[in-house]
């Protein structure tokens, strides 16, 4: 009996320890002791959504968490006029030493080894904003894959090199393409075995840390948006 009831404790303690290592396992695992492909994280920058609309098709299709790159001064409609020389954008994007601020940082960025970049073509370029993202980052011993969002006809161009450049040349940069915003995931699968990728298939989750001011910040600038909407 003694015997028994001794065996069943030793059972259930074995039971506990294994439930008390899967639950740790999503948060304290690092890229290296997986075992199921690598974590991965979609970057994006958007004004008008169609990068936003890929970049949630990705993460989708790949489990990826995200991370929108929100910048500290929102862009207004005026400010991304391009037929206008004098807009915010234009001269941004004239400007080599502009680095518009970011709004948040990434949650846990060392835990992840695969990062997606995503934005649209501004004037044939990245906009100076990811500049700014690629400068803040260290991509060391990452993998990125960078994709864009472009008026019909852009390509992606020398714009992932020149980021592969401000992001001094760190990490293993895959071929990046332009997406449509309309992009399927069966595309974006076919994409990552044509890359080799395997990503896994885990819950994507919003990788977004805003400190509180800023937080508060956002939600009047949506609660002004909701307004002005209504
Ligand atoms: C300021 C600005 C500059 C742009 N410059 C280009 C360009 O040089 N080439 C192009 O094909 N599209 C250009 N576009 C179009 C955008 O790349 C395209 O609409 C993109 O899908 C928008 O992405 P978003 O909705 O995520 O902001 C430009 C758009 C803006 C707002």
């Amino acid at each position: 009996m003694k015997k028994a009831s001794i065996l069943i404790s030793v059972v259930l303690a074995a039971l506990m320890a294994l439930a008390f290592v899967g639950c740790g396992k999503k948060t304290s695992q690092t890229p290296a002791d997986s075992t199921q492909g690598s974590k991965a994280l979609v970057v994006y920058f958007s004004v008008n959504d169609d990068t936003a609309k890929v970049a949630d098709t990705i993460a989708s299709a790949t489990g990826a968490d995200t991370f929108e790159i929100k910048a500290k001064e929102a862009y207004k409609d005026e400010d991304v006029d391009f037929t206008k020389q004098d807009s915010r954008a234009a001269k941004e994007q004239a400007d080599d030493k502009a680095r518009p601020e970011i709004d948040g940082e990434v949650k846990e960025w060392d835990s992840y080894d695969t990062i997606f970049v995503g934005y649209p073509i501004w004037m044939n370029k990245a906009p100076k904003i990811l500049d700014t993202f690629m400068e803040t980052y260290d991509f060391t011993d990452k993998t990125v894959v960078p994709f864009a969002t472009s008026a019909d006809g852009a390509d992606i161009g020398e714009t992932a090199k020149e980021l592969q450049t401000a992001a001094g040349d760190k990490g293993t940069w895959l071929d990046g393409k332009v997406l449509d915003a309309n992009v399927t995931e069966e595309d974006i699968t076919a994409w990552m075995t044509e890359l080799g990728l395997d990503l896994g298939t885990a819950a994507p989750v919003d990788a977004t840390d805003v400190s509180d001011e800023a937080e508060s910040e956002t939600s009047a600038l949506s609660e002004a948006e909701s307004t002005t909407a209504a």
